[in-house]
């Protein structure tokens, strides 16, 4: 499942700065429900229309993420599509949580599996976003896959269009224009980091 800007980018990054585990929830009620049936208060971090929610810890910038925070921490989230993508992957057997910054891990992992791969872009409010499908043509490239189909040639056409360039993906994109012009910019430059981790957050570990 990939959600370039920005649920993806910030799970993995609060993973490698030592969060111990990170619950997806559907909507701010549902986080706070969930956040108060846990052992140990977690943290509770998300945003709606980009900004944090009120009354939680943090909002949904890879940025806050960071190790004096996250360490030993249990994270509860909702974003706007990540955590709601989340539910199109229910019944896979592995779902793992993909963007730029751990791109070469994902393509390992995935490759290690040996099965069938299905790249689900997030998107925004049920469209196509251009940084999801980037980050999925990125994918299939590092994987040597053919493409099997209509989508999957579309996203290896557009990371194609991009120059092969995450910096240029996100910043090209509607999302990464909107996170810009909301005071975001920051976010984009965490999000295009390829490589950054080599973690491959998985669904129910
Ligand atoms: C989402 O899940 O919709 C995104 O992570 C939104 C955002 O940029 O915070």
């Amino acid at each position: 499942m990939i959600d370039v800007l920005r649920w993806s980018t910030s799970v993995v990054t609060a993973l490698a700065h030592g969060a111990t585990k990170v619950y997806a929830a559907e909507t701010p009620d549902a986080a706070r429900t969930l956040a108060a049936g846990l052992l140990m208060r977690p943290l509770l971090a998300g945003e709606r229309e980009s900004r944090r929610i009120p009354g939680f810890d943090l909002g949904n910038s890879p940025g806050e993420f960071i190790p004096g925070v996250m360490a030993g921490r249990e994270v509860v989230t909702t974003t706007t599509n990540g955590t709601q993508a989340l539910r199109a992957a229910r019944s896979a057997s592995m779902t793992l949580v993909a963007g730029f910054v751990n791109l070469s891990a994902t393509a390992d992992a995935l490759a290690a599996a040996r099965a069938p791969v299905v790249l689900l872009c997030a998107g925004q409010a049920g469209d196509e976003a251009i940084e999801d499908s980037c980050c999925a043509g990125a994918l299939l490239k590092a994987l040597g896959a053919q493409p099997d189909g209509e989508a999957a040639e579309r996203a290896l056409a557009l990371w194609r269009e991009q120059g092969r360039d995450a910096a240029r993906a996100v910043t090209a994109a509607p999302h990464g224009q909107s996170l810009i012009r909301a005071g975001f910019a920051v976010d984009l430059l965490a999000a295009a980091s390829v490589d950054r981790w080599r973690l491959t957050p998985r669904l129910g570990a």
